[in-house]
């Protein structure tokens, strides 16, 4: 097939100019004109996030750069908070068992954010830190993450550390204000480019709190040195920092409040859609992650394989769910290269299909409605 639709929750859709820069000739990564690249990516992520610490490029899927702030942030026996919503929380878990941290864990329903008050009963001052996603991509839920970083403010020993894997680009996150110390992030997802180079934001707190940790790949306190000299400790992902570079260019060109405005719309907007097929959403408004819709609870028909036809006969690519929602969920994203033609475009294949399972108006008909 030539070209796809493709509406998943990362990788995502790439942009032409991204990927006619990533296309152009390699260059060297030791060189003065990939440090000014290097540099640039590294400041943008910074800017994008109001951070005024310091961003790492490591050259890992988003994964890597959440190992790698544990790895590198916290030890053996340190008291933690996690947050273990869906999917990517539980990996969050598995990393806090893998480090031996002493972790309270805070198991919230799947499709619900949150409460800060839980949080505030576990914390201690010996607390090292609180772990959580922004938005939990399994089950298409933003955590308050504003909220949980005022209430942190207050706990000096305390570091904030956020996923923002499929946040960033696409919900407004300030470092600064909301008090958060780590934003991780992925290329793959809102920043439009392939998979292979993960975000680490750390505001100066954190930046102070680096140690030595077993790994050495992963290692933010080596990696720090280098990064400072805009250059990495092994061979980064050199086409994809590039279109990084470019990917940022077109965040701010449009105006990053523009870009989160667009998120925003485009959830609402599919949310009535799927909606009005009388069709239930996983989450509630309050709670809904701005990249990703995720629609049904316990879905009548065989979702799975309705999934795969909607690929062979349309090229339209979206996600089922994962662990227990697995044939019982969708997850349509919206999220990076995505205006209202492409999602006009791809929730009409999507209604016309459904039409196979269940009664729907068509999609012109929901939006005259
Ligand atoms: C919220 C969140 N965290 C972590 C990950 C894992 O990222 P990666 O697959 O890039 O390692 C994902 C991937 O979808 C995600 O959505």
């Amino acid at each position: 097939m030539s070209s796809i639709y493709l509406c998943t929750p990362g990788p995502t859709r790439i942009p032409d100019r991204i990927r006619d820069v990533m296309a152009k000739p390699m260059i060297h990564h030791r060189s003065p004109e990939f440090e000014k690249v290097f540099s640039e990516v590294r400041m943008g992520i910074n800017t994008l996030l109001n951070n005024d610490g310091e961003t790492m490029l490591l050259s890992s899927s988003g994964s890597g750069g959440m190992e790698a702030s544990v790895a590198s942030l916290l030890s053996p026996s340190d008291h933690v908070i996690v947050i273990e919503s869906g999917k990517f929380g539980e990996r969050w878990v598995e990393l806090a068992k893998r480090y031996q941290l002493s972790a309270d864990v805070i198991k919230v329903p799947w499709g619900k954010a949150v409460e800060v008050s839980e949080i505030q009963e576990l914390l201690t001052p010996n607390t090292k830190a609180v772990l959580t996603q922004a938005c939990e991509t399994s089950t298409g839920v933003f955590h308050p993450i504003s909220e949980i970083g005022a209430l942190l403010q207050t706990m000096p020993d305390c570091l904030f550390i956020v996923d923002a894997i499929t946040a960033l680009g696409i919900h407004l996150i300030d470092m600064q204000k909301d008090g958060i110390d780590v934003v991780i992030g992925g290329s793959q997802k809102a920043l439009m480019c392939p998979p292979g180079v993960a975000t680490v934001s750390l505001r100066q707190k954190a930046i102070a709190r680096l140690k030595e940790s077993q790994t050495m790949y992963l290692s933010l306190l080596k990696e720090i040195k280098s990064q400072r000299k805009n250059t990495s400790s092994f061979t980064p992902a050199v086409s994809i920092i590039m279109g990084l570079s470019e990917a940022l260019k077109m965040i701010f060109e449009e105006g990053v409040a523009k870009v989160y405005q667009r998120h925003q719309q485009l959830s609402a907007h599919t949310r009535h859609v799927f909606s009005s097929l009388g069709l239930p959403i996983f989450t509630e408004e309050k709670d809904a992650a701005f990249g990703i819709t995720v629609v049904g609870d316990d879905l009548s028909w065989d979702v799975d394989g309705w999934i795969s036809s909607l690929k062979k006969e349309y090229g339209l690519w979206i996600a089922g769910g994962q662990e227990h929602l697995k044939g019982k969920i969708f997850r349509y994203a919206h999220m990076g290269y995505v205006d209202q033609s492409f999602v006009d475009e791809t929730l009409s294949i999507i209604v016309k299909s459904l039409q196979k399972h269940i009664q729907t108006p068509s999609y012109e008909e929901i939006i005259r409605r």
